[in-house]
């Protein structure tokens, strides 16, 4: 038959039977539409704005994007792949049909499988999409599983793969060093290959970030525009790309770096890829971070729908510097404010090796009874005397050169055979081998000792502050050697979920040198990440807004601290500081006893106050309004509540000049039609702000805002150069 018949006669065929081999995946705004005709190609035809079912019959008349949905390398496929492999005669192809689908409802969730097979070779990949009812957020995985009679090997493995219809698409993306993480970038999507990845080993979201955004109508706006989201749910190295060619079709691809990683699938062997989160809003950036909030809040982060707890950590307050007095005061300090746990950050352990700074004991996790004769149990005591709960740090994945755990096992830690180790923090620091089960076992029995002599603690600060500086396990085989990262973070996927099944109600948090673990891989099992060992009020304007992009506030670990600052000696006032704080999950990292008691009020109300709006904060929808990035002299943000009776907006003055002339603020998410009371938090000011107290509609606010004031009435001196408000508003 010659091609144009074949054209008519398929026209014709999907004229009859408009949606043959078609699935529709949808969330309740969201639609995902496959083409699954059994023995071809599944193809991906359509993601966005939820579809009819008429339009989505009628979709394939309209131009779609036709790709191969999980496209393999070797034929027909000039560009980039989501898998390629080595099969076990050494071929280098790969082709995928459909062999059959299923989809099954899990309640809140519907998971659609489909099953293709290479029809030359017993290997398979079911490609795997979980669709939420109450949240729009697909999530996509596959399963690759191979059935020949020898080992293949894999040498890409994306976790997914989506067209975006070229025009005018903008790339949002997070990157940053220690101490400046989460910074925004945008950026047009050019023709060429944008990647952005990860080799850290053990910490992925320090410098580039595995969630990115796109918008589709040009330059990113905030409260509209359609935009696409992506999150890899992954805690290892991971590669982000989009490939831009000949097309009118951007090409993004997700899944873990294959780079020195190549993957071997023994006979029955079935490799499963970490979700790719996909979503999508007409609402602009901050519609897309609201159903990245919501999807994390119900279904990836732990105790998502929980009020976290007010905290004082020491680390700031003393650094090693622990002793039991020193604990017990700060314990009281912080129950003074009305603050509800108290942190012993790092310098707690060590017998032969004491830990007074960072270069000897991780691992050696046993009290420093000459710093806490009473123990962990003794702290406990006194928490409790203070009506504090007590929290403790760790690092459990890492050891040094100079502990009692790295003489006795030098076998335990990553290193290649013939090399001397290479050393992190404080010159000695190595990284446990977490795929060695042994290793593994350490760990769940590091926490289990811990929890098991102190049932009582209610949080544990969990560290990684080291890079993977050497390749090589001294666990696995030669010819697996280059599974070692994916080892690692299955290792440590293990020692989580074992200590979660556990002690599911403990919190803990996800720190790697500040930032690093901010990612949707390890947030199942962790209720929190520290946004930055930088708590520079100004700087983390920027990077809170940043992580915000794709985290809830609940998750946002957000501390006042001292002046100047420890990182960059920045001196900010304590209103300021406050505000910023009360803008995440708040707590403090000073030492109290170094306040004056003025400050210590403002504190303590400060923690009232955030008691008020903590539900608000932590479990509402974000609007951000102006951004830091924007070069205005402001920042600008909001949280509703759901049923947008409450709401809480944040004004930060970034730049300070005379004469400068900064812009009106627009609120959003408000209901139009409700009265909102204006009520001034952590107020300063010797006389209240002109509207305290009034009513506007919500209308009004979000049609024309209010002029908030450029700088605060205080008495001369107390005057400066930084102003900043928040205010609670509740409908009438
Ligand atoms: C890392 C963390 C800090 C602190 C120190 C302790 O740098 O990011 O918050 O816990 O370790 O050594």
């Amino acid at each position: 038959m010659k091609r144009k018949s074949i054209v008519a006669l398929i026209t014709l065929v999907a004229a009859l039977y408009p949606a043959f081999g078609q699935i529709h995946i949808s969330t309740s705004g969201m639609s995902l539409l496959l083409d699954a005709e059994k023995g071809c190609n599944l193809k991906i035809l359509y993601f966005g704005d939820r579809l009819s079912s008429s339009d989505a019959e009628n979709i394939m008349f309209s131009g779609t994007a036709d790709r191969n949905a999980y496209p393999p390398y070797g034929l027909d496929c000039p560009s980039e792949a989501a898998l390629a492999v080595i099969h076990s005669d050494g071929s280098l192809a790969t082709e995928l049909k459909v062999e059959d689908t299923s989809t099954a409802d899990n309640g809140n969730s519907s998971v659609t499988k489909i099953r293709l097979k290479d029809p030359e070779y017993p290997f398979y990949v079911t490609v795997c999409y979980r669709a939420y009812k109450d949240v729009d957020m697909i999530e996509t995985w596959t399963e690759i599983e191979n059935r020949e009679k020898k080992s293949v090997v894999l040498t890409e493995f994306a976790s997914g793969f989506l067209p975006i219809r070229r025009g005018n698409v903008w790339l949002c993306h997070l990157h940053g060093a220690w101490a400046n993480e989460g910074n925004v970038v945008q950026e047009p999507v050019l023709p060429g290959m944008k990647i952005i990845k990860n080799k850290d080993g053990v910490r992925n979201s320090q410098t580039s970030h595995a969630e990115v955004m796109f918008s589709l109508d040009g330059k990113p706006m905030e409260n509209s525009g359609r935009v696409i989201g992506a999150a890899l749910c992954y805690s290892g190295n991971y590669e982000l790309k989009i490939d831009t060619g000949d097309t009118d079709w951007h090409f993004f691809f997700a899944g873990i770096n294959p780079d020195n990683s190549s993957l071997k699938l023994a006979p029955k062997e079935v490799f499963k890829t970490p979700e790719l989160a996909l979503t999508y809003s007409d609402e602009g950036l901050s519609g897309v971070s609201r159903n990245f909030h919501k999807w994390a809040r119900n279904y990836r982060l732990a105790h998502g729908n929980t009020l976290r707890k007010i905290l004082l950590n020491s680390w700031e307050g003393v650094y090693f510097d622990i002793d039991e007095n020193k604990m017990d005061r700060m314990m009281a300090d912080i129950a003074s404010m009305g603050g509800e746990l108290f942190v012993m950050d790092d310098g707690w352990f060590g017998v032969k090796y004491p830990r007074n700074q960072d270069d000897c004991a991780l691992g050696d996790w046993v009290v420093d009874s000459k710093k806490l004769p009473g123990g962990i149990s003794g702290l406990i005591g006194m928490a409790k005397k203070h009506g504090i709960d007590f929290g403790i740090w760790i690092e459990p994945e890492m050891t040094n050169k100079i502990s009692e755990l790295y003489e006795t096992h030098p076998d335990w830690i990553l290193k290649s055979p013939l090399r001397e180790p290479v050393y992190g923090r404080g010159g000695t620091q190595l990284v446990l081998d977490l795929a060695n089960p042994e290793v593994q076992d350490f760990i769940v029995g590091t926490v289990d000792a811990l929890m098991t002599e102190n049932p009582d603690i209610d949080y544990i600060k969990w560290d990684a502050n080291m890079s993977v500086m050497n390749h090589g396990s001294q666990y696995l085989p030669d010819d697996r050697q280059s599974e070692m990262y994916i080892e690692y973070h299955r290792g440590f996927e293990k020692i989580c979920s074992r200590i979660r099944t556990k002690y599911p109600d403990l919190t803990i948090q996800a720190c790697a040198s500040g930032g690093g673990r901010a990612n949707y891989g390890v947030l199942p099992w962790f209720d929190e990440f520290w946004v930055s060992d930088n708590t520079d009020a100004l700087q983390r304007i920027y990077m809170q807004w940043g992580a915000s992009y794709f985290f809830p506030a609940i998750a946002m670990a957000s501390h006042i601290s001292a002046v100047p600052n420890h990182q960059t000696y920045r001196t900010v006032p304590l209103k300021y500081r406050i505000d910023v704080a009360m803008s995440g999950r708040l707590g403090m990292e000073i030492q109290p006893r170094n306040m004056t008691e003025e400050e210590i009020d403002l504190c303590r109300n400060a923690i009232a106050e955030y008691k008020i709006i903590r539900p608000v904060v932590q479990f509402g929808d974000i609007y951000r309004l102006v951004s830091p990035y924007d070069g205005l002299g402001l920042a600008s943000m909001m949280y509703c509540s759901p049923d947008k009776d409450k709401a809480v907006f944040y004004w930060w003055k970034t730049e300070h000049f005379r004469d400068e002339h900064l812009p009106r603020v627009r609120m959003a998410g408000l209901d139009p039609d409700a009265e909102y009371s204006i009520q001034e938090l952590n107020r300063i000011d010797t006389v209240p702000l002109p509207f305290e107290g009034k009513t506007f509609s919500g209308r009004f606010l979000m049609e024309t805002g209010l002029e908030i004031p450029y700088t605060h009435t205080v008495a001369s001196e107390d005057r400066n150069d930084w102003s900043s408000r928040v205010l609670y508003l509740v409908a009438k």
